[in-house]
């Protein structure tokens, strides 16, 4: 009793901890990152994701078993812990299997396509598989989404490159002046029909992370002579702009492209003003589909594979801290698989 006295009267109370800041991450993003550092917790791993990263060609199994001195069956165990966690992507040619980096396997094709367009060659092989064209295998993607009309006066090689599932400037209903970001910008379509219905006093960012697409790009932009217009090279897991400077955020097929689409989706959030918007084009697959039966259905760079469900897609927003979120099925792509359009509000 004695001591409680001497303890109360000798330390007053003093004043509560500093407060701590919020998370910088959901509960979600940090659960992803967590299975990914374990996918990546032994040597062998991380010595396979940087020997793909180092690598422009994909890496048959056979090759990997010298190199890391170990059996067919390790090599392949720890392989499918790595493409388990999305951070593969594996390709079947004849007997072996063939592993890449899956966002340099993404940068090489959209580079490929860029350069069709660049040497003359024709229209962008597009989000369909190699060497085809989505029309030609019997579902919609590219120039046939724009009508004459919106894309009358665009150069033609912008509208040759267009690789999209859909028409995000229609679904963003964008006015004069207003600050519109493109993610995955590619030749460049949807920036320059962006520019004409912002006008000059507003803005146009295209990001993308493909040199290729950005010169084309470029050079479409000068053809256009649309000066509100900027091209940026870097990724859309990592936005190069500041917060809150957005008003509209566009994306046409390319967030099903992403390894990481909690990010994608907190970054859009980041560079938002507060009433700011999205209007977004993506595939999305119906909700009982597995991933295995995404996969069957196309590859990753294809635009299939790494495609969300309408429930995935809805939540994965809500995480960000998106609100009014509708996504509505336009057309279906490859059976249970549809072509969509993604509007949200930053509150
Ligand atoms: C399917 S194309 C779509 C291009 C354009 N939106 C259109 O409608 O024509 C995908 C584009 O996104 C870019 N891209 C893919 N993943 C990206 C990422 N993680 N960060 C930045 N750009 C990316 C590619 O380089 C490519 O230009």
């Amino acid at each position: 009793m004695a001591t409680k006295l001497v303890l109360e009267t000798a330390l007053p109370p003093v004043a509560c901890c500093a407060e701590v800041a919020d998370p910088s991450i959901t509960a979600d993003q940090a659960e992803m990152l967590a299975s990914i550092f374990k996918a990546l917790s032994d040597p062998h791993r991380v010595r396979i994701v940087n020997l793909l990263a180092n690598t422009s060609e994909p890496v048959c199994v056979c090759e990997f078993i010298p190199l890391l001195g170990l059996s067919q069956a390790t090599v392949s165990f720890h392989l499918r812990k790595l493409l388990a966690v999305g951070l593969l992507d594996r390709r079947q040619w004849g007997t072996w299997a063939y592993y890449t980096d899956l966002r340099e396997d993404v940068r090489r094709r959209y580079a490929e396509a860029a350069s069709t367009v660049t040497t003359g060659m024709g229209a962008a092989s597009d989000c369909c598989h190699p060497g085809t064209t989505c029309s030609e295998e019997g579902h919609g993607s590219g120039p046939g989404f724009y009508d004459a009309l919106a894309t009358e006066g665009l150069p033609e090689a912008a509208v040759l490159a267009s690789l999209g599932c859909g028409n995000p400037t229609t679904v963003a209903d964008l006015h004069p002046g207003e600050t519109v970001l493109d993610l995955g910008s590619g030749g460049g379509i949807d920036v320059l029909l962006s520019a004409k219905r912002v006008g000059p006093s507003g803005k146009v960012y295209g990001l993308d992370m493909t040199e290729e697409m950005l010169e084309l790009a470029g050079k479409n932009r000068d053809e256009a002579g649309a000066s509100n217009v900027e091209f940026l090279k870097g990724y859309i897991e990592d936005i190069p702009l500041p917060a809150s400077t957005v008003d509209v955020v566009i994306s046409n097929c390319v967030i099903n492209l992403s390894t990481d689409k909690a990010q994608v989706f907190a970054e859009i959030y980041r560079v938002l003003r507060p009433r700011g918007r999205i209007g977004i084009s993506d595939v999305v697959a119906d909700n009982d589909l597995t991933a295995e039966q995404r996969a069957e259905r196309g590859t990753f760079v294809g635009c299939i594979a790494g495609a969300m469900s309408f429930e995935e897609y809805e939540a994965g927003l809500r995480a960000a801290g998106f609100e009014d979120v509708v996504i509505t099925a336009t057309a279906e792509y490859v059976p249970g698989m549809h072509s969509a359009i993604v509007k949200a509000t930053k509150p």
